[in-house]
């Protein structure tokens, strides 16, 4: 048997939602760039779950039901505040959270595709409620009710700040959003998949994957990445901070990714919204500390940001926590994660791969009197 280190290269599954050739990505045979210019996250998440976009009517219903499930229970708020919420991580808080939410549907075991679509509106739903719910609570605040009429980025921001917010905020989030949803095979995708593949129900599926996600290496990269700006300080810093970092062999998080090798073609729509949003609050420090480390880890190592080094000082400017950074990926990520678990489901064959073993041979056991 021979091992691929990371599974690189190896292709495990037949997938209809999203693909990356020659470092284009795209979802369902749409350009990320199209999207990204053009979609509401809404749209993009009807796409990946029914694979094609929704017409005016589809649309309606579709933010309707979202709308209306946008809301969390009693139970979910008492939960929050029944354990100390500022030594949480608000991924760990997630990742638990779902699992509860599971406790709590009647119909969390329902395998039937019905109940499955309606469980996958519930989830989409429910997480911005849940995110910005946790948020509030940590800041000894109420919580806040969707509003009627604003988009899933909209009253994700409403739910979160208690006021509604300006339509660049808008624009920052639902692109971020539409860049986020799907990823092809990314590790906590394939986690999902491995999960809801022994045909495991959907919270489990979305909660190993919140899980898998959380990593530094993963979606974990762009709280990690503001760390690391704010622990350079000043655009003058940042070269000889990177240098340092180099040489100690310590990654550049937000740099680099396993796939793209010429570039990650979300990282230049939130590198421009990035400019925008700094300029706008002031903040234009964080995005050149950005292009000076992004253009010389490019010409060092051949390295390319990815999609986690601008969104970093996007959230940054807009105000936001910065460990909600990673439960805003994940947010976006629910819907690319419930297509893939919905699609496994449909033809499904349990994942399961081997390990060649290099441990000891021929080893007779002893009597612990005699070890
Ligand atoms: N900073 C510095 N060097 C990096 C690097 C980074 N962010 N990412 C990769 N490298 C280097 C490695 O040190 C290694 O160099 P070497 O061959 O000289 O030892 C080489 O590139 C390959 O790295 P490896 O970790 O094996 O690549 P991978 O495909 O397994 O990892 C990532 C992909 C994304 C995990 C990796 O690039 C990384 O850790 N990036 C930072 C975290 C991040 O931003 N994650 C979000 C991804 S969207």
């Amino acid at each position: 048997m021979s091992t691929t280190k990371g599974l690189e290269g190896i292709v495990a599954a037949e997938s209809k939602i999203s693909s990356i050739i020659n470092d284009q990505l795209t979802y369902v045979g749409y350009t990320i760039d199209d999207l990204a210019e053009h979609a509401s996250f809404e749209e993009v998440v009807f796409l990946l779950w029914f694979k094609r976009l929704p017409n005016k009517n589809e649309l309606a219903k579709f933010d309707e039901e979202l709308f209306e499930n946008m809301t969390i229970s009693n139970a979910i708020v008492e939960h929050f505040k029944s354990y100390d919420i500022h030594n949480v991580h608000p991924m760990a808080a997630l990742r638990t959270a779902i699992s509860l939410l599971g406790l709590y549907d009647s119909e969390a075991d329902d395998m039937s595709d019905e109940a499955n679509n309606r469980k996958a509106i519930r989830l989409q739903a429910k997480v911005a409620a849940i995110v910005s719910a946790f948020s509030r609570i940590r800041d000894g605040k109420e919580v806040v009710q969707p509003k009627k009429g604003l988009s899933y980025a909209a009253n994700f921001l409403y739910m979160l700040n208690g006021k509604e917010p300006i339509d660049l905020e808008v624009e920052a989030i639902n692109k971020a959003l539409v860049l986020h949803a799907d990823h092809e095979l990314n590790a906590s995708t394939f986690t999902a998949r491995v999960c809801v593949a022994t045909l495991s129900d959907i919270y489990s599926g979305i909660t190993s994957a919140i899980s898998a996600l959380k990593g530094p290496l993963h979606g974990g990269a762009n709280e990690a990445v503001m760390n690391m700006l704010l622990e350079i300080g000043e655009v003058d810093n940042a070269i000889p901070y990177i240098k340092d970092k180099m040489a100690n062999k310590e990654k550049i998080m937000g740099m680099g990714h396993r796939v793209y090798k010429t570039g990650d073609p979300r990282a230049k729509h939130l590198k421009k919204m990035s400019k925008e949003l700094t300029a706008r609050h002031g903040m234009e420090k964080w995005y050149e500390m950005s292009i000076k480390i992004e253009d010389y880890i490019k010409e060092e190592k051949g390295l390319p940001a990815n999609v986690d080094f601008y969104s970093a000082s996007v959230y940054h400017s807009l105000g936001i926590k910065h460990d909600l950074y990673t439960p805003i990926f994940a947010m976006s990520r629910f819907s690319g994660w419930i297509a893939h678990i919905l699609e496994q489901y449909e033809n499904n064959r349990l994942i399961r791969p081997r390990a060649e073993y290099v441990g000891p041979q021929n080893q007779v056991y002893v009597d612990i009197n005699k070890r």
